[in-house]
């Protein structure tokens, strides 16, 4: 089992570079299936769901080849599975964006329910709705969602939660429909508009992306594509609190500063500066931590991606903070790790209470899901001491050579093998 060791009390200085965005990367793999044809997709992060979506891609038929470390070609020329089992699924949910590509090209999918995870049950109830509402007939047997549509038809669909991968799984199926879809209530996420940018290039008419009403007017036929991701926003995020937390200073290159406004606003509150430069973003850690209350909401709110990174910044800071989670029923797993480290937090609901603390000591610590395994990274680059992180597969599916970035900034962390 690989772990993380980190000597804490070293302040962050240099220059990192932000890696494409994961969750704008999964997606838009995935809308490869809706053409055959050769696609290809740049500046892709290397991360383990990367890795699991090209297993899922490769085991539906499509080729894929790495044309250097972060471009990949995809011939999806031939389909020859609808099936994503149960093996991939559980390793990562996002394999249900395979649905509605699946159906939309080849009228069928069967696509294995996905388990909970650790931040909650994580249902999909909300995506099977909208793709009955787009003619699709749906089962669930056996642990597997089975899709069917002789021709998927437009038609209008709420969501009663604007749920991201609902959005794109919805948007994947409507692009090949007849007739005009609009979905309501639909996410606004920058990766949502995104795979719509891709969806666009590929011969689709989408309008309202990024907006609560996405509106689709079906083609019969859409062709490959060509697209480089756009950088990754939690993962900037991320490296700002770490900034912040070890009082260093630190400059960040391809920082989507546009699309972290709620983030920027908060940090800023938090006593952070953050200033725009010529293509980079100065952060800096230069005085003390101030308690500041954040509430979790779906785009353009304060992202629940960072709701664990901020806590372990708050867990330093001189004054209290309430940190309100919204949007996962159970994302506070790392609060018991942070306590362990001498973080004085109580949880009220769906509430956090922190209180500063003038010091976190190191500790051995676990991971449970990618953005708490961030948090305790966070916690273990201030903390007096050494911290140990096991179970970093976790880490691996979201933070590109994190060791290695954050080795270059200064800090004193290794990976054991
Ligand atoms: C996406 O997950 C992201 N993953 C998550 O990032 C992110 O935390 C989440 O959006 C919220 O921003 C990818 O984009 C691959 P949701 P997703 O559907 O689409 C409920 C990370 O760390 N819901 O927007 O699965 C659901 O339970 C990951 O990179 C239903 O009830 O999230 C949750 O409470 C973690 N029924 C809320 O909606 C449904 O059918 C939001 O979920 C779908 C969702």
């Amino acid at each position: 089992m690989e772990r993380i060791l980190i000597e804490g009390g070293v302040r962050l200085k240099g220059e990192v570079e932000i890696s494409g965005a994961k969750n704008a990367a999964l997606p838009v793999l995935v809308a490869s299936l809706l053409s055959p044809g050769r696609s290809v997709v740049r500046n892709v992060p290397r991360l383990r769901d990367i890795d699991t979506v090209k297993t899922l891609l490769s085991h539906l038929g499509a080729r894929i080849e790495e044309i250097d470390g972060r471009t990949l070609s995809i011939d999806t020329s031939r389909i020859t599975s609808v099936e994503a089992p149960y093996e991939l699924v559980k390793t990562m949910r996002a394999s249900v964006l395979v649905l509605g590509p699946l159906i939309a090209r080849c009228k069928e999918a069967r696509v294995s329910m996905p388990g909970g995870c650790a931040i909650g049950a994580r249902p999909i109830d909300l995506h099977l709705m909208g793709l009955k509402r787009l003619g699709v007939d749906v089962k669930v047997e056996h642990g597997y969602v089975i899709g069917r549509a002789d021709r998927l038809r437009g038609g209008r669909i709420y969501f009663d939660i604007p749920t991201v991968t609902g959005t794109e799984n919805i948007m994947m199926a409507a692009v090949l429909a007849e007739g005009r879809t609009v979905i309501e209530n639909a996410a606004c996420e920058p990766e949502v508009v995104e795979l719509a940018r891709v969806l666009e290039k590929m011969g689709a008419s989408i309008k309202g992306a990024g907006t609560s009403i996405v509106t689709v007017e079906g083609v019969r036929e859409l062709r490959p594509f060509d697209h480089a991701i756009m950088p990754d926003r939690i993962e900037a995020g991320t490296y700002m609190v770490a900034a912040g937390i070890t009082g260093g200073e630190i400059r960040i290159r391809n920082c989507p500063l546009r699309y972290m406004d709620a983030v920027v606003v908060k940090l800023r509150e938090a006593g952070i500066s953050i200033e725009e430069g010529e293509g980079c973003v100065t952060v800096k850690g230069d005085g003390p931590i101030m308690g500041t209350d954040v509430t979790t909401l779906p785009y353009p709110g304060f992202p629940t991606d960072m709701q664990a990174q901020f806590m372990a910044l708050m867990s330093l800071s001189k004054g209290t903070s309430v940190i309100t989670e919204t949007v996962f029923e159970n994302r506070f797993m790392h609060v018991s790790e942070l306590k362990r480290m001498g973080a004085d937090i109580r949880i009220e609901g769906h509430s956090a209470i922190v209180r500063g603390v003038e010091r976190l000591s190191g500790a051995p610590v676990m991971a449970t899901d990618l953005r708490a395994s961030a948090s305790l990274v966070i916690a273990g680059l201030a903390a007096e001491g050494i911290t140990e992180i096991s179970r970093v597969y976790h880490l691996d599916r979201g933070y590109e050579r994190i060791e290695e970035k954050f080795s270059a900034l200064g800090a004193k962390i290794k990976r054991l093998t």
